[in-house]
């Protein structure tokens, strides 16, 4: 008997091997007693709860609220931005009074009527993004669902429909998506035109436009079993995929290609504005489906491009060989010695795919670069990055920081910028974006108040203070405006799942 127990044991392991190489795992191992910060994530609940008000006495049904005049503006179509874009928070919050009356709105909105042209990044990311993300949390049985069914079932025919009205942005030369689509002709409608050299493109589709959709519209179309719109979004991705002609350091492609002929026009690369997302989301749809990565290609144009981020591009300041920035490069391709507050967003990406792909040397850049986005923060006055309008960057990197390292230190960076924000409010006012970071409480405040900062600001806030496992990252992805998807294969938590049937 002894042999055969011997055998059992060895077939055992191995069969315990073999899943351990096949499966991921994302998250850090964070101990059973791990239970976050509830005083600090019911602060950030409260924030949402008081700005929500705000919006909604003043402004329901439109896209933004004015904070300092309470007006209103309508920038996303008017649509009802905040709503649409705020409500998976809502939902992770347990906010069920709000979530009602978010979906019902989400539920009944006339996607079909826009008076002005209507643009597809935006309105993919927040609104689209937005409903699958509300609809994935809902039917993952995670969070309390005692809505009206209807309006649940009702996000992903809603997601549908804006997809088709957005559908003839592809009908380019190409199938490089045009930025906007005129509602009352249906027809394609360019960006801004480009001049390099001495030729003026006027068929210029950025690279973040095009390779921000396969998420969305791949998950879109896994949803209603429509292939239609995973196909565009493949179709626009395998232009930059192919990059024609060659970046000058392999992977960091730049922001404009023309639609024409799928050439690129600039190659000014790097994490910044402009290609980010199209980077941001290799590594995140991969991990949606490793299966839809044909031959692995969005895993390995992403090893490149962070294998030369990590060659060439990683910089440390002058006299700060501490700090580590990832540069920008000119439209020579050229490296710029500067960077914008967007790329801090890749600290967070670099851990992510790091973790996942089990390369230790990436997650090392990734913390690096978060922070040294962090210093940029708490060096400023009100303690907000250089950039106030783009600060969830760093707050996305810093979530990412403490969920795959397990390091306190990154929630305490969360909780400064958190409590740095709420001295930039006036009693009675919700939050605000503020004019300059180097003058006490932030300046002039900026009557402005974004949807992003319901869908983002306050998301990754609350994650960062909320038990480890709400929002698992072995569970979900997000998207470049933090709505998080569920992954379809290849973490351990979800084999799991499937195996238990909770799928
Ligand atoms: C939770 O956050 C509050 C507010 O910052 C702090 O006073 C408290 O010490 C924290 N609790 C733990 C257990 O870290
Ligand atoms: C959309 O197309 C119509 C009809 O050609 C045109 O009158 C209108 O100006 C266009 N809208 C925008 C915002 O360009
Ligand atoms: C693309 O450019 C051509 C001119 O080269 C122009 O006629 C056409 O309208 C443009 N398409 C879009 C969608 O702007
Ligand atoms: C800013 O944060 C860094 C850690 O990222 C820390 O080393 C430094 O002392 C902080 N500076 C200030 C002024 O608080
Ligand atoms: C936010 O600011 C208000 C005063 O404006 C204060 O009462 C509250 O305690 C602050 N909250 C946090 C979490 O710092």
């Amino acid at each position: 008997m002894r042999f055969s127990e011997h055998f059992f044991l060895a077939v055992f392991a191995g069969t315990v091997a073999a899943q351990g190489n096949s499966c991921k795992t994302i998250q850090y191992a964070f101990p059973a007693e791990t239970n976050g910060n509830a005083t600090r994530a019911e602060a950030v609940k409260a924030a949402y709860i008081r700005s929500w008000s705000e919006y909604a006495a003043n402004c329901f049904g439109n896209d933004d609220l004015l904070p300092v005049s309470r007006g209103c503006r309508n920038d996303l179509d008017g649509f009802g931005a905040t709503i649409i874009d705020g409500m998976d928070t809502a939902i992770i919050m347990g906010l069920t009074n709000i979530v009602a009356r978010q979906l019902e709105h989400a539920a009944t909105v006339d996607f079909s009527k826009a008076s002005a042209l209507v643009e597809l990044f935006d309105i993919n990311i927040r609104y689209i993004g937005g409903m699958l993300s509300a609809h994935d949390l809902l039917a993952s049985g995670l969070f309390p669902n005692p809505y009206n069914q209807n309006h649940v079932d009702a996000l992903v025919t809603q997601a549908a429909k804006l997809a088709t009205n957005l559908k003839p942005c592809f009908e380019t030369a190409t199938g490089l998506p045009a930025t906007y689509v005129n509602y009352t002709t249906m027809q394609p409608v360019a960006g801004f035109p480009l001049t390099v050299g001495h030729t003026t493109y006027l068929n210029v589709t950025n690279t973040a436009q095009a390779g921000t959709l396969i998420l969305e519209w791949y998950r879109l179309s896994d949803k209603t079993g429509d292939r239609s719109f995973h196909d565009l979004a493949e179709k626009a991705e395998s232009w930059l995929l192919k990059p024609n002609p060659p970046p000058r350091y392999p992977g960091l492609v730049g922001t404009a290609t023309d639609s024409n002929t799928g050439r690129f026009l600039t190659l000014d690369g790097g994490w910044k504005s402009g290609v980010d997302s199209f980077l941001e989301y290799l590594v995140k749809t991969h991990i949606y489906n490793p299966a839809e990565d044909i031959n692995d290609q969005w895993k390995n144009f992403w090893f490149t491009a962070a294998d030369s981020t990590q060659d060439f591009i990683a910089l440390h300041p002058y006299g700060h060989p501490e700090l580590t920035f990832l540069s920008e490069l000119d439209n020579d391709g050229n490296i710029e010695w500067s960077m914008d507050d967007y790329s801090c967003f890749a600290g967070g990406n670099l851990m992510l795919g790091g973790k996942y792909f089990d390369r230790p040397d990436l997650i090392a850049l990734g913390e690096a670069a978060a922070e040294s986005c962090h210093v940029t923060y708490n060096t400023t006055v009100t303690g907000l990055g250089p950039l106030s309008k783009s600060f969830p960057e760093t707050i996305e990197s810093i979530f990412y920081g403490w969920r795959i390292t397990g390091d306190p230190k990154w929630q305490e960076y969360n909780w400064e910028i958190f409590q740095a924000l709420n001295t930039t409010r006036t009693e009675n006012a919700p939050y605000w974006e503020i004019t300059d970071v180097n003058a006490e409480y932030g300046g002039q405040p900026y009557d402005y108040l974004s949807s992003y900062y319901f869908a983002e600001t306050l998301k990754y806030l609350y994650l960062t203070f909320a038990e480890p496992d709400v929002v698992s990252l072995d569970r979900f992805t997000f998207n470049t405006e933090c709505h998080p998807m569920l992954i379809q294969a290849g973490t351990c938590a979800v084999e799991e799942a499937k195996r238990k049937e909770l799928f």
